[in-house]
Parts: C-alpha cells; structure tokens; sequence
C-alpha cells in the first residue's frame, strides 16, 4: 500500500542565536545549515523512514535546490515521478532557532505556489494501490481540496495538517478524514478562536469539522478524537528540546505510516509522539528524524504493545 504526499518541498536555511534580534537589530548567531524542509517533504521523508512506500506530489523550480531535492527524495527512497519542474525558484524557508529550541519561519513558496489542479488529479489518479493522502497548507488550498477529493473517491484515507494556517474551505473539510492542528492551529479552525484547553473543546471542535481530530500540544502530548468517540490523551516523551523544527511533520509522517499498517489511531499518535520528541533532540529539520533504524524500533515498542 501507498502513501501520497500532496503538499511543499522547501530547502530550510536556519540560523541559531541564543537571543532573537528584535526590527531593525542586528545579532551575532552560534550557528547555521542549510537542510531539506517543506511540510511535505518532511513528512514524506519521515514516513518513507519508517518504511511507507512514499509518492511525493510537487513542484520544484528550475533551479540547484531543484536538483539537490530531487537528489534528497533519491536517497530517501521517496517516488518523485509525480513531481514537476516548473519555471522560477523552489521554496525556500529562512528559519531563526532560539536558544531553547523554538522558531519562526517564514516560507516563501516558489515553486510550490503553482501546482495546479490537473498535476495533483493525474497523480491520485495513477498512484497505484493507494492507502493514505497527505495534505498541508504550503500549496494553494483548492489544489489540496482537489487531490483530497479525487483520494476519497478512491477510497484513501485522507489526512490534513492545518500549517501554516489559513481558513479551511468547505470543499477541504468535506473531503478530511483526519485533522492534525497544533494549538494555534486549533484556535484558528475554532470558530470562537478557543484553544484546545478542555476535552470539551475538542469535542466542541471535532463535532463542528465533523472529521477525526489529532491536536499536537508540543511537550503534552496530543489529544485523539476518533470520531463518536471519547478524547484520549498520549502523553509525550520527556526530553530536551534543542530545535523543534519539523516535530509535527515528524509527527504527522509516523502517524500517516501508523495508520496505513491499519494500527489504532492512539497507537499511530504514540509512534508520533516519540517520533516527534526524538527530533526535537537534534538540530535540522529532517536532518534531526529518526534513522530508518530507529524508526524501526519505534514501530516495532509501539506495535507490540497492542
Ligand atoms: O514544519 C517545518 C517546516 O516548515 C520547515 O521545514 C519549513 O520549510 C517550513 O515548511
């Protein structure tokens, strides 16, 4: 079974500096690296990792992080017959890290701002034994809607990262299995801007999306609500966070490799959660996922514990 990723590449610049500048400051940092990013093609590499069978869907520019993307997909292990060379840059993502791990990012989409309805239909179209979608907001919205529905029409199981936010449309709500916001994520969806404090807000929240929700809530954990179901609560690993770019892409490719090995949802959120707080250790966005290795003893603690 197969895992189609419709959603952004980006190559991540990051800066490390004890203390952020201020506008209009400038400040000496510890540190730097240019890595592979883009929501996407985290989440793509993170499930290829645990051993998905991964189908990138995209566009990259005509340009080197074009090509050096491609090359990363290569040794991923991650399809990229679905992804398109298009005239102008590829994404990109200037990343400022503090010293205690937290970021701002600002994407610039590039490429990734002209994949079109028609790329995204034909792919979902001729992706063979198709099992799971995934879809984030860094490609334009009616794009993901389309590739959504056209999964659902084939009986995929579609999953849906709210980030960075926008307002969802019907059209994509209407075609989302799952709904995976972090809490600022969450208060956007809400219609009264709630944050995901009580398991009655969630519920509040799952019955207006009428989807699954999985909300991620950094160093707690996640909140799961299945469908008709009551929240259940997955506590996260307790560590050190030194960067925590990429931890909920982390989170979202190990869930969507969970749930397309047909685990329980809890247990696909708990080989997120471990996952994700193994990432937040490293420094890099996919440069700080588990190995393929360790992937495999997530898989292997999780699922025996069923
Ligand atoms: O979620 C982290 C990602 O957000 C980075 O890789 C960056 O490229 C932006 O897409």
């Amino acid at each position: 079974m197969k895992i189609a990723v419709v959603g952004s590449t980006n190559i991540d610049m990051v800066a490390y500096a004890q203390v952020l500048p201020e506008a209009g400051q400038t400040l000496k940092g510890d540190n730097f690296s240019l890595g592979f990013g883009g929501k996407g093609a985290n989440q793509a590499v993170m499930a290829a990792r645990f051993g998905a069978a991964v189908y990138m869907v995209n566009s990259i520019g005509e340009d080197v992080f074009g090509d050096t993307t491609l090359a990363n997909f290569a040794a991923e292990n991650v399809n990229v017959e679905f992804v398109s060379r298009v005239s102008g840059p590829s994404g990109v993502a200037p990343i400022w890290v503090a010293a205690d791990g937290s970021n701002r990012i600002i994407v610039v989409p590039g490429a990734n701002g002209k994949m079109t309805v028609d790329q995204v239909e034909t792919a979902i179209s001729k992706i063979p034994d198709l099992k799971v979608v995934l879809g984030q907001f860094e490609i334009p919205q009616n794009v993901t809607a389309a590739a959504f529905q056209a999964a659902r029409a084939r009986g995929a199981i579609t999953i849906f990262n709210p980030a960075p936010f926008e307002p969802i449309s019907d059209q994509l709500r209407l075609n989302c299995d799952w709904i995976i916001p972090n809490e600022s994520e969450f208060a956007g969806l809400h219609p009264a801007g709630k944050l995901p404090t009580t398991d009655n807000e969630i519920m509040e929240l799952g019955q207006i999306l009428n989807t699954n929700l999985c909300v991620t809530l950094g160093a707690a954990g996640v909140a799961l609500l299945s469908k008709g179901a009551a929240v259940i609560r997955i506590a996260a690993p307790v560590v050190k966070p030194v960067d925590t770019t990429g931890a909920g892409d982390a989170f979202v490719g190990a869930f969507a490799f969970g749930l397309m090995q047909d685990l329980p949802a809890e247990l696909a959120a708990k080989m997120g959660t471990t996952a994700a707080s193994l990432s937040v250790t490293r420094l890099g966005t996919q440069a700080s996922y588990p190995t393929k290795l360790e992937a495999a003893e997530i898989f292997s603690t999780v699922s025996t514990r069923s």
